[in-house]
């Protein structure tokens, strides 16, 4: 359950604890594993907390990048946001980098993070696996400690996020009691907010690994703003079992069970409901049927975008007012911890 907010970190007379999470913009679509591993969350929780969303460019440059495409992902994963339903009557959604303080706060929290500690990461190990860990950059090292930041500097209560991120959350934790210990409480402790069902959504051609931007196949993804052709084919094509039973079983039908997982978030039945359903019918059935609850769910959402897109200079406009909504919440916590640090306040 949330923890009771900081009464300090919350706007006077707003009982509601507070969430904030993050995406990067570092493809042209969000995929299915974004969507049920946290985006849906997001919109989910505006009607319960007060809510921030960030799109985190600055951890968008961790890996080599496109300027120009990443300011045109910015857009596009902005607008997917709004499309999916974040309100911007109700949630404060923007963009890191317009709020200098994150990095800011991030060399704080740098500063008191081992080199072991930050060594353990495992995201970071296999980002850099590839190229080999001399080849990764500083930022991608330090990555982990700007998400930190991002999550200390709202004060917020819980994180919606997919299971991947549960060691960068438990970092955040350590950090914030870290700080409260040395210098006097000053962060909300978070909590990650990591629904089981939907917590790893796998890749479709590879069902034993998680669905990633980075490292699935085009084959493996459903990417949210993909049109209905090629999404109803991946979704034929899925790797399936051996086997003809439709039944969610982990070790011995990752395939089918993702599919199954699927399925259920999508409609909220149940898994042992689904199972009854198909019970004696073929995998082609699931599959026919999922592919068309995929096409419900997307297709008035890339619709959306679309339209969102065609008016840029009212995305920015949203997104500025976002930026200010935001940067008064991080200012007020970056004047505590500098005053906590010591540094010597501007006369
Ligand atoms: P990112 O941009 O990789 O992914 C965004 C969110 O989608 C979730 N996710 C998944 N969930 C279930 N199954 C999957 N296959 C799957 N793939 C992705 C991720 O867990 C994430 O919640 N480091 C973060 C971004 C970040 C952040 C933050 C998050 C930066 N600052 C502060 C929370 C709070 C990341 O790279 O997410």
């Amino acid at each position: 359950m949330p923890t009771e907010p900081n009464p300090s970190s919350v706007t006077p007379g707003n009982a509601r604890p507070r969430v904030l999470s993050g995406i990067q913009p570092t493809a042209d679509s969000f995929h299915l594993g974004n969507y049920l591993g946290a985006l849906r969350q997001w919109v989910a929780m505006q009607d319960t907390h007060d809510a921030f969303y960030c799109v985190v460019d600055l951890h968008a440059i961790t890996m080599p990048h496109d300027p120009a495409l990443l300011r045109r992902r910015t857009r596009v994963a902005a607008a997917q946001l709004f499309a999916l339903g974040i309100d911007p009557e109700r949630s404060t959604l923007f963009v890191q980098s317009h709020v200098p303080e994150h990095t800011e706060l991030s060399w704080v929290m740098g500063c008191i993070t081992g080199f072991g500690e930050a060594s353990r990461m495992t995201q970071f190990k296999d980002k850099s696996a590839k190229e080999g860990t001399s080849a990764a950059s500083i930022g991608l090292f330090t990555y982990p400690i700007l998400q930190a930041a991002d999550i200390l500097l709202y004060q917020a209560d819980q994180v919606p996020v997919g299971e991947d991120q549960r060691q960068h959350l438990e970092l955040t934790r350590t950090l914030a009691q870290r700080f409260n210990h040395r210098f006097g409480e000053t962060f909300v402790t978070p909590e990650a907010y990591i629904p089981k069902a939907t917590a790893k959504i796998t890749d479709l051609q590879e069902p034993t690994a998680k669905m990633s931007k980075s490292s699935s196949s085009p084959q493996g993804i459903l990417d949210l703003l993909e049109e209905p052709g090629p999404l109803r084919k991946k979704v034929m094509r899925a790797v399936t079992d051996t086997g003809t039973e439709i039944v969610a079983d982990e070790a011995n039908k990752p395939g089918v069970t993702n599919l199954l997982r699927i399925y259920s978030a999508l409609t909220e039945t149940s898994i042992p409901d689904l199972e009854r359903r198909y019970e004696g019918q073929g995998y082609g059935t699931l599959k026919k049927d999922l592919a068309q609850s995929v096409l419900d769910t997307f297709t008035p959402i890339r619709e959306r975008t679309e339209k969102l897109l065609a008016d840029e200079a009212q995305l920015d406009r949203l997104l500025g007012l976002g930026a200010e909504r935001a940067r008064a919440v991080a200012r007020r916590t970056m004047e505590d911890v500098r005053e906590r640090v010591g540094f010597l306040g501007r006369a």
